[in-house]
C-alpha cells in the first residue's frame, strides 16, 4: 500500500525512532515493500519510516529512482561509522515539499546497518548515496536537514510553511 507522507510539523519527524528488534517477519517485509512503493510514488530517492508515521529505525534508499533494482537499499538500525571529505549540494525532503537548500555533507560515508533478515553489513557510499545515508540516518534520530542550514533561512522557511498550513495547503 502507498502511505501518505507525513509533513514537517508532525512530532513523529522530530522524535528518536525505536530500534528494530524482530527481523524477517511478514509484517517487516510488507512494511519495507510499502516503503519502497510510497517512496516511488512520491518520487523520492530515500524514505525513513517516521515519514509515513512509523517511529521505527527503518529507511529505504534508491538513488536510481526505480531504474536499477540493484540500487534498492534497506537500512535497519543504521549507524554512521565514518564520514570523509566534503560535498556541497542542494538537498530536499519529501516531508518538506517545495523547499530545497544547500547543505554541506560528507562525500564518502560508511554505514553499519542490518537488513530485513537482521544480518549486519557495512556499506560505503559516495556523492548522492553518501548524502542519502546521512539524511535518512538523521531522520531516524528525529533530525531534519533544515537543522544544517542557517537559523535565518530556517526561520524564513518555517514562516512560509506556517502560511501554507493556515491556507490548508500542508497536509
Ligand atoms: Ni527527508
Amino acid at each position: 500500500m502507498v502511505y501518505p507522507i507525513v509533513k514537517f510539523g508532525d512530532p513523529v519527524l522530530e522524535r528518536e525512532a525505536e530500534s528494530v528488534t524482530e527481523f524477517d517477519t511478514p509484517e517487516l517485509h510488507q512494511l519495507i515493500d510499502d516503503m519502497f512503493e510510497s517512496m516511488y510514488v512520491a518520487k523520492g530517492v530515500g524514505l525513513a519510516a517516521p515519514q509515513i508515521g512509523i517511529g521505527r529505525k527503518i529507511a529505504v534508499i534508491d538513488v536510481s529512482n526505480g531504474e536499477n533494482p540493484g540500487d534498492k537499499l534497506v537500512l535497519i538500525n543504521p549507524q554512521v561509522v565514518r564520514s570523509e571529505g566534503k560535498q556541497e549540494g542542494e538537498e530536499g525532503c519529501l516531508s518538506i515539499p517545495g523547499f530545497r537548500e544547500q547543505v554541506r555533507r560528507g562525500k564518502r560515508v560508511t554505514l553499519r546497518a542490518q537488513n530485513a533478515k537482521g544480518e549486519s553489513f557495512e556499506m560505503t557510499g559516495e556523492d548522492l548515496l553518501a548524502r542519502a545515508f546521512l539524511h535518512e540516518t538523521e531522520h531516524l534520530h528525529g533530525r531534519l536537514y533544515i537543522t544544517h542550514i542557517s537559523a535565518l533561512k530556517r526561520d524564513l522557511m518555517k514562516r512560509k510553511i506556517k502560511k501554507k498550513q493556515r491556507a490548508g495547503d500542508w497536509d
